[in-house]
């Protein structure tokens, strides 16, 4: 597939029919993740492929939890009817986890640290793609909080739970989101 198409395309999805998704996709999705950049190659990702009910049932706790928490915070009314469900259901989810010690060189400058968590989105959206262009949908989720994760997927204190990225075949039509005109946030320099 055209990466023009896979780009456009692309969509979250947040509904997942029950079929699994075979190993082999899942290793071609991989495989695609480690194509991203990242500062000095460091790669500073690591992935945990998860399709057990009970560690998604867990996730899927926090994720409520979490929201909970926002919502209480601020009272947004969009957060009322956001529900989490696709982390039961999607047939696999990826826990995208960072090492904040690979960064690179912006650990010496100004608002440094950041890179490996630059990096690890790069190897998201790789993902993204891969999984679209493999008949297949995703959803880059991040409502939860980074310890009850680490905790759930047994993750060292010194690495970051960064996603969990839910996969699978989609449930029907997905919304197509609008963006705006490109043109009009930039700036040449000519
Ligand atoms: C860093 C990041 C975090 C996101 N976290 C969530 C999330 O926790 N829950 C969710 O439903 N969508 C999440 N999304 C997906 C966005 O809501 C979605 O990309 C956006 O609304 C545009 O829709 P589209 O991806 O269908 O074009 C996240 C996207 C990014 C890049």
């Amino acid at each position: 597939m055209d990466v023009f198409t896979a780009m456009k395309g692309r969509r979250s999805c947040r509904d997942f029919l029950p079929e699994p998704v075979g190993r082999d996709k899942i290793e071609k999705i991989l495989a695609a993740a480690s194509w991203a950049p990242s500062p000095l190659n460091l790669q500073p990702w690591e992935f945990i492929v998860i399709t057990n009910t009970n560690v998604k049932e867990k996730l899927f706790s926090e994720a409520k939890r979490c929201i909970k928490w926002i919502l209480d915070k601020t009272g947004w009314d969009w957060l009322k009817t956001y529900n989490a469900d696709f982390l039961k259901y999607a047939p696999v989810v990826i826990a995208v986890i960072g090492d904040p010690r690979k960064t690179g060189v912006d650990m010496f400058l100004e608002e440094g640290g950041a890179g490996y968590q630059h990096a690890c989105a790069a190897a998201i959206q790789n993902i993204n793609l891969a999984t679209y262009a493999l008949g297949l949908a995703s959803l880059w989720f991040t409502f939860f909080e980074k310890d009850p994760v680490r905790e759930i997927l047994a993750i060292s204190p010194d690495k970051t739970p960064i996603a969990l990225i839910c996969i699978g075949k989609p449930n029907g039509e997905i919304l197509q989101i609008p963006r705006k005109d490109s043109m009009k946030k930039t700036t040449f320099i000519t």
